[in-house]
């Protein structure tokens, strides 16, 4: 039987050898097309980095100062973030579907901030996950806390079901008022959720020694922001963890309870993508400011 497409005119390059080139992220080269597409849109696949915004404390404190309305001082944010990481209540009931990048939503939860706050249970199935397009979902991780084994087994579930569909996980290192936050407790804690198969793992930044926190831990680290701080110092930290082994920050109160969020918000990414000195970021952020004002 003929061929129907006979044409003359194909071309095969066998001079060109088909290139295979290795996946732009930490630890990430042995997962599978779908998950690697999942982690480049919470990752800017050309500059290895992400600014997640992280609007999920209601989670477990409901109504957070500067969350109050989501949909009036949230949604001009969207434009600046790499990655969203918030419930997936409030992604159904505020967030636009048009927007383009990644989502990683909040799988954990349980107690409120009346209660004991590390008893939490995994709070979502995958298939709501994979229905509202997530790239990631997120897990509480209380290393050396009273519900230790319950939450690694949480994240444990969590993976297994993650790799079954191409879903990242990302393990959110959670330090009770007891422990110690200091560069041998994440590391400890880091490691362990990358052992145990979180994709990315979410940590805090601590001085000294950040540095040996990054290198023992085979996959991405982000850092959360912690409370609020003034802008120059919020900028400081993230230029620093950066610098010593950070693939970003998934940071929430110091951008959006900053005097001007979409400022902030665009100094971060100043740091974060372009190595900006935070001096730098945060003459940016001010002149922003200032420029507003005079058209108020
Ligand atoms: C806390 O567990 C929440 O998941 C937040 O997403 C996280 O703490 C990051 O937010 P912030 O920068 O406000 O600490």
């Amino acid at each position: 039987m003929p061929e129907a497409d006979e044409k003359k005119e194909k071309n095969f390059y066998p001079e060109i050898r088909q290139k295979n080139k290795a996946f732009f992220l930490k630890g990430s080269n042995n997962f599978d097309w779908g998950m690697k597409n999942r982690l480049s849109k919470i990752f800017n696949p050309v500059t290895g980095k992400t600014v997640m915004l992280a609007i999920d404390h209601g989670y477990f404190q409901g109504p957070t100062t500067g969350l109050e309305r989501i949909d009036v001082t949230i949604l001009p944010l969207l434009a600046y973030s790499d990655t969203l990481m918030l419930t997936r209540g409030i992604l159904r009931s505020i967030i636009p579907p048009t927007y383009p990048n990644g989502i990683v939503l909040r799988a954990s939860g349980g107690p409120s901030i009346l209660k004991e706050l590390s008893d939490e249970q995994i709070a979502m199935d995958i298939e709501d996950a994979i229905r509202l397009n997530a790239a990631a979902v997120a897990v509480q991780v209380f290393i050396g806390g009273q519900y230790e084994t319950q939450s690694v087994h949480n994240m444990t579930r969590l993976v297994d079901m993650g790799q079954r569909y191409g879903i990242a996980v990302l393990g959110v290192t959670a330090v009770g008022k007891e422990l110690v936050r200091d560069a041998k407790y994440m590391r400890l804690a880091c490691r362990i959720c990358a052992e145990l198969g979180a994709t990315y793992v979410k940590t805090y930044y601590v001085e000294p020694d950040f540095e040996t926190v990054t290198a023992s831990c085979p996959v991405p680290i982000v850092i959360a922001g912690g409370k609020k701080i003034p802008e120059l110092d919020a900028l400081n930290m993230a230029y620093n963890a950066i610098q010593q082994g950070a693939f970003g920050v998934d940071m929430g109160r110091n951008i959006f309870q900053a005097e001007n969020p979409v400022a902030m918000i665009q100094a971060v990414r100043m740091v974060v993508h372009k190595n900006e000195k935070p001096e730098k970021a945060y003459q940016f952020y001010r002149e922003s400011i200032e420029e507003k004002q005079k058209k108020e």
